[in-house]
């Protein structure tokens, strides 16, 4: 399983000015590169009010100046967690470039023009299954699932418009960190993290494998 990685460093010179604009270099990258299957899947952590973790996979629908978009379900585990405590990481695992970038934050809804505007780029199917999940509770069988999908199947046949759910939407966080790694030989890996600092610029501190 061991791999040595490769040789190519990220170095202080070459870095953007901004975090979101670095990010915006490396998944351009991750994703032309063509060696990260979605590039865009992303680990999002959060903890509820006891501090209790919990993680999961989400797709990253939207990155600018403000931060990264993921859309979910307002009534899910992460969407409870993140209500009495948005604290939250990301991570974008990119191992097949040797990468990962590692986000912290705070988490807000987006607003819901923003919400309705992704809502309708989504195909028929996936926005009934918007509605016919509530996201993390228990279900007693897939056949209950399956029902509640085809009733809302009849309701609103292909090409009828479905309405956006109002427990679902997204979150953009906004990143008070942003760590770049870049694996390296002898496990030499480079780690460059932009902090913000209270007047809105950021400060780039390396920090040791
Ligand atoms: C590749 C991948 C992409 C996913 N994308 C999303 C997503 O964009 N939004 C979402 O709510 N769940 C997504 N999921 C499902 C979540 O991992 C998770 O099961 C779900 O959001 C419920 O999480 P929770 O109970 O911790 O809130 C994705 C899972 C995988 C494996």
């Amino acid at each position: 399983m061991r791999k040595q990685y490769r040789a190519d460093g990220l170095d202080e010179s070459e870095l953007a000015a901004d975090p979101m604009e670095q990010f915006g270099r490396w998944f351009a990258q991750a994703a032309l590169e063509g060696a990260v299957f979605e590039p865009n899947a992303m680990v999002v952590s959060t903890a509820d009010a006891e501090g209790r973790p919990a993680s999961r996979t989400v797709l990253m629908k939207a990155y600018d100046a403000q931060g990264f978009v993921f859309y979910t379900n307002y009534g899910s585990r992460k969407a409870r967690d993140l209500a009495e405590n948005p604290h939250v990481s990301l991570l974008f695992p990119w191992h097949g470039i040797s990468r990962q970038v590692i986000v912290t934050g705070t988490a807000r809804r987006t607003g819901r023009d923003e919400t309705a505007a992704y809502f309708r780029t989504r195909p028929h199917g996936s926005q009934l299954g918007a509605w016919a999940s509530a996201q993390s509770s228990v279900i007693a069988s897939r056949a209950e699932l399956d029902a509640a999908y085809e009733e809302l199947h009849t309701r609103y046949p292909e090409g009828e418009q479905v309405p956006v759910p109002p427990n679902w939407g997204g979150f953009r966080v906004a990143p008070e960190s942003v760590e770049f790694w870049q694996g390296r030989w002898n496990r030499l890996h480079d780690r460059l993290r932009y902090v913000a600092e209270p007047d809105g610029s950021w400060r780039v501190e390396r920090l040791s494998p």
